[in-house]
Protein backbone atom coordinates (compact mmCIF):
# COMPACT_ATOMS: atom_id res chain seq x y z
CA UNK A 1 0.00 0.00 0.00
CA UNK A 2 1.67 3.06 -1.40
CA UNK A 3 1.08 6.42 0.80
CA UNK A 4 0.06 9.74 -0.71
CA UNK A 5 -0.55 12.91 0.87
CA UNK A 6 -3.85 15.43 -0.28
CA UNK A 7 -3.24 19.39 0.33
CA UNK A 8 -6.02 21.61 0.26
CA UNK A 9 -5.51 25.51 -0.38
CA UNK A 10 -4.53 26.50 2.88
CA UNK A 11 -4.49 29.57 5.09
CA UNK A 12 -1.21 31.64 6.27
CA UNK A 13 0.99 29.15 8.27
CA UNK A 14 1.35 30.55 12.11
CA UNK A 15 2.94 28.92 15.75
CA UNK A 16 6.05 27.12 16.59
CA UNK A 17 7.80 24.46 14.82
CA UNK A 18 11.01 22.38 16.21
CA UNK A 19 13.23 20.76 13.27
CA UNK A 20 14.92 17.16 13.79
CA UNK A 21 18.33 16.35 13.57
CA UNK A 22 20.23 17.15 10.09
CA UNK A 23 19.95 14.28 7.99
CA UNK A 24 22.98 14.88 5.97
CA UNK A 25 24.88 14.74 9.41
CA UNK A 26 23.55 11.78 11.40
CA UNK A 27 24.36 9.18 8.65
CA UNK A 28 27.74 10.47 8.23
CA UNK A 29 28.17 10.88 12.59
CA UNK A 30 26.92 7.03 12.25
CA UNK A 31 29.35 6.39 9.81
CA UNK A 32 32.23 7.62 11.81
CA UNK A 33 30.99 5.92 14.62
CA UNK A 34 32.72 2.98 12.75
CA UNK A 35 36.13 4.63 13.73
CA UNK A 36 35.21 3.85 17.58
CA UNK A 37 36.09 0.49 18.84
CA UNK A 38 33.63 1.39 21.96
CA UNK A 39 30.08 3.12 22.01
CA UNK A 40 28.87 5.82 20.45
CA UNK A 41 25.83 7.71 21.25
CA UNK A 42 23.69 9.65 19.43
CA UNK A 43 21.00 12.66 20.47
CA UNK A 44 18.91 14.41 18.28
CA UNK A 45 18.35 12.03 15.66
CA UNK A 46 15.72 11.99 12.91
CA UNK A 47 12.95 9.25 12.49
CA UNK A 48 13.90 9.48 9.25
CA UNK A 49 13.96 6.32 6.45
CA UNK A 50 17.65 6.69 5.71
CA UNK A 51 18.63 6.48 9.16
CA UNK A 52 17.10 3.19 9.36
CA UNK A 53 18.97 2.30 6.26
CA UNK A 54 22.02 3.48 7.43
CA UNK A 55 21.38 1.56 10.61
CA UNK A 56 20.46 -1.47 8.72
CA UNK A 57 24.23 -1.00 7.06
CA UNK A 58 26.09 -0.71 10.26
CA UNK A 59 24.42 -3.88 11.37
CA UNK A 60 25.02 -5.97 8.47
CA UNK A 61 29.02 -4.72 9.51
CA UNK A 62 28.64 -5.76 12.87
CA UNK A 63 27.60 -3.00 14.86
CA UNK A 64 24.56 -3.32 17.74
CA UNK A 65 22.35 -0.64 16.94
CA UNK A 66 19.59 0.26 19.45
CA UNK A 67 16.97 3.37 19.81
CA UNK A 68 17.93 4.08 23.43
CA UNK A 69 15.43 7.01 24.18
CA UNK A 70 12.83 8.44 21.67
CA UNK A 71 15.79 10.06 19.51
CA UNK A 72 19.00 8.54 20.67
CA UNK A 73 20.78 6.03 19.13
CA UNK A 74 23.94 3.90 21.08
CA UNK A 75 26.09 2.28 18.31
CA UNK A 76 28.19 -0.76 19.97
CA UNK A 77 31.10 -1.12 17.38
CA UNK A 78 33.38 -2.85 19.72
CA UNK A 79 33.43 -6.42 17.32
CA UNK A 80 32.83 -5.73 13.25
CA UNK A 81 32.06 -8.72 11.78
CA UNK A 82 32.38 -7.81 8.11
CA UNK A 83 33.82 -4.94 6.01
CA UNK A 84 30.87 -5.02 3.10
CA UNK A 85 28.04 -2.79 2.84
CA UNK A 86 26.11 -4.76 0.74
CA UNK A 87 24.22 -3.84 -2.66
CA UNK A 88 20.53 -4.12 -1.31
CA UNK A 89 21.13 -1.52 1.49
CA UNK A 90 23.62 1.06 -0.87
CA UNK A 91 21.43 0.96 -3.76
CA UNK A 92 18.16 2.40 -1.25
CA UNK A 93 20.97 5.00 -0.07
CA UNK A 94 23.87 6.21 -1.65
CA UNK A 95 25.05 8.04 1.54
CA UNK A 96 25.89 4.07 2.75
CA UNK A 97 29.58 4.43 0.71
CA UNK A 98 30.16 7.26 3.77
CA UNK A 99 31.27 4.34 5.34
CA UNK A 100 34.37 3.52 2.72
CA UNK A 101 36.77 5.64 4.60
CA UNK A 102 36.03 4.49 8.08
CA UNK A 103 36.37 0.51 7.44
CA UNK A 104 39.71 1.30 5.35
CA UNK A 105 41.12 3.15 8.23
CA UNK A 106 39.35 0.49 10.89
CA UNK A 107 39.91 -2.25 8.96
CA UNK A 108 42.43 -1.60 6.12
CA UNK A 109 39.87 -3.07 3.85
CA UNK A 110 36.39 -2.31 2.75
CA UNK A 111 33.95 -3.50 0.13
CA UNK A 112 31.01 -1.24 -0.70
CA UNK A 113 28.36 -1.52 -3.50
CA UNK A 114 28.91 0.88 -6.34
CA UNK A 115 26.11 3.50 -6.05
CA UNK A 116 24.36 4.24 -8.90
CA UNK A 117 23.64 7.37 -9.82
CA UNK A 118 19.74 8.71 -8.98
CA UNK A 119 17.02 10.99 -9.68
CA UNK A 120 19.08 14.40 -9.42
CA UNK A 121 22.65 13.06 -11.38
CA UNK A 122 25.28 10.98 -12.02
CA UNK A 123 26.72 11.43 -8.39
CA UNK A 124 30.22 10.08 -9.46
CA UNK A 125 32.75 9.05 -6.24
CA UNK A 126 36.03 9.10 -8.14
CA UNK A 127 37.09 12.31 -5.41
CA UNK A 128 36.49 9.26 -2.90
CA UNK A 129 38.37 6.58 -4.27
CA UNK A 130 41.44 9.44 -5.58
CA UNK A 131 41.44 10.29 -1.98
CA UNK A 132 41.86 7.05 -0.44
CA UNK A 133 44.79 6.22 -3.35
CA UNK A 134 46.17 9.06 -2.14
CA UNK A 135 46.32 7.92 1.44
CA UNK A 136 48.56 4.38 -0.30
CA UNK A 137 45.20 2.29 -0.15
CA UNK A 138 44.57 0.12 -3.46
CA UNK A 139 41.04 0.52 -4.93
CA UNK A 140 39.96 -1.81 -7.53
CA UNK A 141 36.32 -1.74 -9.14
CA UNK A 142 35.01 -5.37 -9.41
CA UNK A 143 31.55 -6.97 -9.56
CA UNK A 144 29.61 -3.98 -8.57
CA UNK A 145 31.94 -3.46 -5.79
CA UNK A 146 34.23 -0.68 -4.36
CA UNK A 147 36.75 -2.79 -3.00
CA UNK A 148 39.82 -1.20 -1.18
CA UNK A 149 42.40 -2.96 -0.13
CA UNK A 150 45.31 -0.83 2.72
CA UNK A 151 48.92 -1.86 2.81
CA UNK A 152 50.00 -3.74 5.67
CA UNK A 153 51.70 -0.86 7.23
CA UNK A 154 48.43 1.33 7.24
CA UNK A 155 47.45 3.91 5.59
CA UNK A 156 49.88 7.25 5.20
CA UNK A 157 49.23 10.56 6.02
CA UNK A 158 49.14 12.85 2.19
CA UNK A 159 47.86 16.22 0.96
CA UNK A 160 45.41 15.91 -1.13
CA UNK A 161 43.74 18.72 -3.14
CA UNK A 162 39.80 18.30 -3.96
CA UNK A 163 38.83 19.41 -7.86
CA UNK A 164 35.45 20.49 -6.09
CA UNK A 165 34.59 20.70 -2.69
CA UNK A 166 32.52 17.45 -2.47
CA UNK A 167 30.41 17.04 0.63
CA UNK A 168 30.78 12.86 0.76
CA UNK A 169 34.78 13.19 -0.74
CA UNK A 170 35.87 15.39 2.37
CA UNK A 171 33.96 13.42 4.52
CA UNK A 172 34.89 10.21 3.82
CA UNK A 173 38.80 11.51 3.58
CA UNK A 174 38.82 13.08 7.00
CA UNK A 175 37.71 9.62 8.21
CA UNK A 176 39.94 7.59 6.71
CA UNK A 177 42.92 10.14 7.49
CA UNK A 178 42.09 9.77 11.43
CA UNK A 179 43.81 6.37 11.02
CA UNK A 180 46.21 7.21 8.54
CA UNK A 181 49.92 7.88 9.98
CA UNK A 182 50.76 11.51 9.95
CA UNK A 183 48.53 14.53 9.24
CA UNK A 184 46.56 14.51 6.02
CA UNK A 185 46.11 18.19 4.60
CA UNK A 186 42.84 18.14 3.00
CA UNK A 187 42.58 21.17 0.24
CA UNK A 188 39.34 22.81 -1.40
CA UNK A 189 37.55 20.70 1.12
CA UNK A 190 33.65 21.17 2.13
CA UNK A 191 32.19 23.86 4.27
CA UNK A 192 29.17 22.57 4.78
CA UNK A 193 27.79 23.14 8.71
CA UNK A 194 27.51 18.88 8.42
CA UNK A 195 30.79 18.42 7.98
CA UNK A 196 31.92 20.67 10.85
CA UNK A 197 29.61 18.84 12.66
CA UNK A 198 31.27 15.80 11.79
CA UNK A 199 34.62 17.41 13.32
CA UNK A 200 33.48 18.04 15.78
CA UNK A 201 32.49 14.43 16.60
CA UNK A 202 35.42 13.40 16.16
CA UNK A 203 37.30 15.89 18.17
CA UNK A 204 35.02 14.93 21.15
CA UNK A 205 36.39 11.21 20.37
CA UNK A 206 39.92 12.77 20.79
CA UNK A 207 40.67 13.26 17.52
CA UNK A 208 43.30 16.22 16.16
CA UNK A 209 41.24 18.16 13.43
CA UNK A 210 41.98 21.85 12.53
CA UNK A 211 40.46 24.16 10.14
CA UNK A 212 36.76 23.50 10.65
CA UNK A 213 34.76 25.26 8.55
CA UNK A 214 37.32 26.31 6.20
CA UNK A 215 38.54 24.87 2.41
CA UNK A 216 41.90 23.55 4.47
CA UNK A 217 41.78 21.02 6.97
CA UNK A 218 44.67 19.26 8.62
CA UNK A 219 43.44 15.74 10.18
CA UNK A 220 46.03 13.79 12.39
CA UNK A 221 45.89 10.14 12.70
CA UNK A 222 45.63 8.50 15.79
CA UNK A 223 44.90 4.60 16.86
CA UNK A 224 42.91 5.22 19.51
CA UNK A 225 39.14 7.07 18.95
CA UNK A 226 37.40 7.27 22.18
CA UNK A 227 33.95 6.75 22.68
CA UNK A 228 31.75 9.65 22.65
CA UNK A 229 28.30 11.11 23.32
CA UNK A 230 27.26 13.68 20.34
CA UNK A 231 24.07 15.73 19.67
CA UNK A 232 23.11 16.35 16.10
CA UNK A 233 23.19 19.63 14.56
CA UNK A 234 19.18 20.98 13.58
CA UNK A 235 18.36 20.04 10.14
CA UNK A 236 18.70 23.37 8.44
CA UNK A 237 17.10 22.34 4.78
CA UNK A 238 13.91 20.87 6.82
CA UNK A 239 14.07 24.31 8.44
CA UNK A 240 14.43 26.10 4.88
CA UNK A 241 11.67 23.98 3.86
CA UNK A 242 9.27 25.74 6.69
CA UNK A 243 9.91 28.65 5.87
CA UNK A 244 9.39 28.82 2.34
CA UNK A 245 6.32 26.95 3.21
CA UNK A 246 5.51 30.65 5.62
CA UNK A 247 6.70 32.96 3.32
CA UNK A 248 4.55 31.32 0.61
CA UNK A 249 1.44 31.19 2.53
CA UNK A 250 2.15 35.08 4.00
CA UNK A 251 2.29 33.62 7.09
CA UNK A 252 3.80 34.04 10.56
CA UNK A 253 6.00 31.09 12.15
CA UNK A 254 9.01 30.24 14.48
CA UNK A 255 11.10 27.68 13.50
CA UNK A 256 13.41 26.27 16.53
CA UNK A 257 16.27 23.98 17.35
CA UNK A 258 18.43 25.36 14.39
CA UNK A 259 21.10 27.49 13.98
CA UNK A 260 20.34 30.35 11.58
CA UNK A 261 23.80 31.11 10.85
CA UNK A 262 23.60 27.72 8.78
CA UNK A 263 20.80 29.19 6.64
CA UNK A 264 22.52 32.84 6.41
CA UNK A 265 21.94 32.87 2.35
CA UNK A 266 18.56 31.48 2.24
CA UNK A 267 17.26 33.93 4.79
CA UNK A 268 18.96 36.71 2.93
CA UNK A 269 16.87 35.88 -0.34
CA UNK A 270 13.65 35.22 1.69
CA UNK A 271 13.96 38.78 3.00
CA UNK A 272 14.73 39.73 -0.83
CA UNK A 273 11.34 38.37 -1.72
CA UNK A 274 9.78 40.34 0.97
CA UNK A 275 9.74 38.24 4.42
CA UNK A 276 10.71 39.13 7.69
CA UNK A 277 13.01 37.14 9.58
CA UNK A 278 14.17 37.89 13.03
CA UNK A 279 16.85 35.46 14.46
CA UNK A 280 17.28 33.86 17.37
CA UNK A 281 20.29 31.99 18.61
CA UNK A 282 18.58 28.73 17.90
CA UNK A 283 15.75 30.03 16.44
CA UNK A 284 14.29 31.81 13.14
CA UNK A 285 11.10 33.65 13.21
CA UNK A 286 9.40 34.63 9.51
CA UNK A 287 6.76 36.96 9.86
CA UNK A 288 4.59 39.56 7.59
CA UNK A 289 5.56 38.29 4.36
CA UNK A 290 4.68 40.93 1.26
CA UNK A 291 3.42 39.99 -1.84
CA UNK A 292 6.51 37.39 -2.60
CA UNK A 293 9.05 38.94 -4.94
CA UNK A 294 11.35 36.72 -7.42
CA UNK A 295 14.46 36.17 -7.19
CA UNK A 296 17.10 34.37 -8.53
CA UNK A 297 18.85 31.34 -7.46
CA UNK A 298 22.14 30.28 -8.14
CA UNK A 299 23.26 26.81 -6.33
CA UNK A 300 26.72 26.49 -5.11
CA UNK A 301 28.99 24.41 -2.17
CA UNK A 302 28.29 25.96 0.80
CA UNK A 303 28.34 29.09 2.06
CA UNK A 304 26.73 29.54 -1.40
CA UNK A 305 22.90 28.69 -1.60
CA UNK A 306 22.54 24.97 -0.74
CA UNK A 307 21.10 22.74 -3.62
CA UNK A 308 18.90 21.41 -1.53
CA UNK A 309 16.71 24.56 -1.38
CA UNK A 310 16.15 24.87 -5.02
CA UNK A 311 13.16 23.18 -5.69
CA UNK A 312 11.10 24.80 -2.44
CA UNK A 313 12.70 28.29 -3.93
CA UNK A 314 11.49 27.59 -7.75
CA UNK A 315 7.96 26.77 -6.29
CA UNK A 316 8.20 30.31 -4.30
CA UNK A 317 9.33 31.86 -7.56
CA UNK A 318 6.96 30.57 -9.69
CA UNK A 319 3.78 32.42 -7.80
CA UNK A 320 5.88 35.43 -7.41
CA UNK A 321 5.49 38.67 -9.22
CA UNK A 322 8.73 39.00 -11.75
CA UNK A 323 10.70 36.35 -13.54
CA UNK A 324 13.48 34.93 -11.97
CA UNK A 325 16.36 32.71 -13.53
CA UNK A 326 17.23 29.31 -11.02
CA UNK A 327 20.91 28.08 -12.13
CA UNK A 328 21.88 24.23 -10.73
CA UNK A 329 25.68 24.52 -10.34
CA UNK A 330 26.37 21.25 -8.56
CA UNK A 331 24.32 18.57 -9.85
CA UNK A 332 23.09 17.67 -13.88
CA UNK A 333 19.69 16.95 -13.25
CA UNK A 334 18.18 18.66 -10.57
CA UNK A 335 14.56 20.04 -12.26
CA UNK A 336 12.68 16.92 -12.78
CA UNK A 337 10.15 18.06 -10.19
CA UNK A 338 9.75 21.39 -12.21
CA UNK A 339 7.72 19.49 -15.36
CA UNK A 340 5.20 18.03 -11.75
CA UNK A 341 4.94 22.17 -10.74
CA UNK A 342 4.31 22.79 -14.46
CA UNK A 343 1.08 20.31 -14.50
CA UNK A 344 -0.23 22.67 -11.19
CA UNK A 345 0.03 25.58 -13.75
CA UNK A 346 3.47 27.01 -12.89
CA UNK A 347 5.07 28.69 -15.88
CA UNK A 348 9.03 27.04 -16.12
CA UNK A 349 11.50 26.27 -19.34
CA UNK A 350 14.44 24.42 -18.67
CA UNK A 351 17.72 24.73 -20.85
CA UNK A 352 19.96 22.90 -19.48
CA UNK A 353 20.88 23.60 -15.58
CA UNK A 354 18.87 26.95 -16.15
CA UNK A 355 15.39 27.35 -15.35
CA UNK A 356 13.12 30.73 -16.14
CA UNK A 357 10.62 30.83 -14.01
CA UNK A 358 7.58 33.12 -15.16
CA UNK A 359 6.02 34.11 -11.94
CA UNK A 360 2.70 35.73 -10.99
CA UNK A 361 0.87 32.47 -11.99
CA UNK A 362 -1.90 31.19 -9.72
CA UNK A 363 -1.47 27.41 -9.25
CA UNK A 364 -4.61 24.84 -9.00
CA UNK A 365 -4.41 21.79 -7.18
CA UNK A 366 -3.34 18.62 -9.20
CA UNK A 367 -2.09 14.99 -8.99
CA UNK A 368 1.38 15.09 -9.05
CA UNK A 369 4.27 12.88 -7.90
CA UNK A 370 7.40 13.46 -6.42
CA UNK A 371 10.58 12.69 -8.16
CA UNK A 372 13.46 13.41 -5.37
CA UNK A 373 13.07 14.21 -1.72
CA UNK A 374 13.62 18.12 -1.83
CA UNK A 375 11.37 17.96 -5.61
CA UNK A 376 8.68 15.98 -3.46
CA UNK A 377 8.53 18.50 -0.39
CA UNK A 378 8.46 21.85 -3.01
CA UNK A 379 5.12 20.27 -4.36
CA UNK A 380 3.50 20.01 -0.94
CA UNK A 381 4.71 23.57 -0.74
CA UNK A 382 3.04 24.19 -4.27
CA UNK A 383 -0.05 22.71 -3.09
CA UNK A 384 -0.40 24.94 0.31
CA UNK A 385 -1.01 27.79 -2.09
CA UNK A 386 -2.92 25.98 -5.13
CA UNK A 387 -6.70 26.30 -5.61
CA UNK A 388 -8.45 23.21 -4.88
CA UNK A 389 -6.83 19.51 -4.40
CA UNK A 390 -3.46 18.65 -4.61
CA UNK A 391 -2.50 14.79 -4.57
CA UNK A 392 1.10 14.33 -4.21
CA UNK A 393 2.27 10.32 -4.90
CA UNK A 394 5.60 8.77 -4.41
CA UNK A 395 6.31 9.76 -0.75
CA UNK A 396 8.72 7.21 0.17
CA UNK A 397 11.66 9.88 -1.02
CA UNK A 398 9.78 12.57 1.07
CA UNK A 399 10.22 10.39 4.48
CA UNK A 400 13.56 9.51 3.33
CA UNK A 401 14.77 13.58 4.66
CA UNK A 402 12.11 14.88 6.82
CA UNK A 403 10.71 13.40 10.12
CA UNK A 404 6.67 13.47 10.73
CA UNK A 405 6.22 16.25 7.67
CA UNK A 406 2.36 16.34 7.12
CA UNK A 407 1.71 16.40 10.96
CA UNK A 408 4.44 19.36 11.13
CA UNK A 409 2.84 21.35 8.49
CA UNK A 410 -0.83 20.39 9.53
CA UNK A 411 0.29 21.82 13.62
CA UNK A 412 1.08 24.84 11.36
CA UNK A 413 -2.46 25.29 10.17
CA UNK A 414 -2.08 23.68 6.70
CA UNK A 415 -5.13 21.76 5.48
CA UNK A 416 -2.89 18.52 4.84
CA UNK A 417 -3.54 14.75 5.12
CA UNK A 418 -1.44 11.33 4.37
CA UNK A 419 -3.93 8.36 3.10
CA UNK A 420 -2.89 4.80 1.61
CA UNK A 421 -3.33 4.09 -1.76
CA UNK A 422 -5.77 0.49 -1.43
CA UNK A 423 -3.73 -2.30 -3.16
C1 LIG B 1 25.57 15.58 -0.12
O1 LIG B 1 25.60 14.70 -1.25
C2 LIG B 1 24.12 15.56 0.41
N1 LIG B 1 23.75 14.20 0.75
C3 LIG B 1 23.17 16.08 -0.68
O2 LIG B 1 21.87 16.16 -0.11
C4 LIG B 1 23.59 17.48 -1.06
O3 LIG B 1 22.78 17.92 -2.12
C5 LIG B 1 25.07 17.48 -1.52
O4 LIG B 1 25.92 16.93 -0.48
C6 LIG B 1 25.57 18.88 -1.82
O5 LIG B 1 25.38 19.72 -0.75
C7 LIG B 1 24.15 13.71 1.95
O6 LIG B 1 24.87 14.31 2.72
C8 LIG B 1 23.67 12.33 2.28
P1 LIG B 1 28.80 15.98 -3.28
P2 LIG B 1 26.99 14.22 -1.88
O7 LIG B 1 29.78 14.88 -3.12
O8 LIG B 1 27.97 13.99 -0.79
C9 LIG B 1 30.08 15.49 -7.92
C10 LIG B 1 19.53 15.83 0.02
O9 LIG B 1 18.58 16.22 -0.68
N2 LIG B 1 31.09 14.53 -7.43
O10 LIG B 1 29.12 17.29 -2.70
O11 LIG B 1 26.71 13.11 -2.81
C11 LIG B 1 28.66 14.91 -7.78
O12 LIG B 1 28.33 14.10 -8.86
C12 LIG B 1 20.82 15.33 -0.66
O13 LIG B 1 19.54 15.81 1.26
C13 LIG B 1 31.98 14.00 -8.35
O14 LIG B 1 31.95 14.31 -9.54
O15 LIG B 1 27.36 15.54 -2.71
C14 LIG B 1 27.82 16.16 -7.68
O16 LIG B 1 27.49 16.62 -8.95
C15 LIG B 1 20.74 15.33 -2.15
N3 LIG B 1 32.89 13.09 -7.89
C16 LIG B 1 28.74 17.14 -6.97
O17 LIG B 1 30.07 16.64 -7.08
C17 LIG B 1 32.96 12.72 -6.56
O18 LIG B 1 33.80 11.89 -6.19
C18 LIG B 1 28.41 17.34 -5.49
O19 LIG B 1 28.45 16.10 -4.85
C19 LIG B 1 32.05 13.29 -5.64
C20 LIG B 1 31.11 14.19 -6.10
Amino acid sequence: MADYITIEHSPALSGRVVVAGAKNSVLKLMAASLLIEGVTVLQNVPHIADVEIMGQVLQALGVKVNWTAPHELTLDGHHLASHTAPYELVAQMRASTAVLGPLSGRCGQARVALPGGCNIGSRKIDMHIAGLEALGAQVCIEHGYINVQVPASGLLAAEVLLEFPSVGATENLIMAAVRAQGTTIIKNAAREPEITDLVTFLQEAGVGIEGAGTAELAVTGTTKVNEVCHRVIGDRIEAGTFLVAAAMTRGDIEVEGVDPDHLDIVLRKLEAMGAHIERGPQSIHLHDADKLRAVDIQTLPYPGFPTDMQAQFMAADAIAEGSSLVTENVFENRFMFADELGRMGADISIEGHYALVKGGTSLSGAPVISPDLRGGAALVLAGLVAEGTTTVHDVYHIDRGYEDFCSKLASLGARITRQSEPD
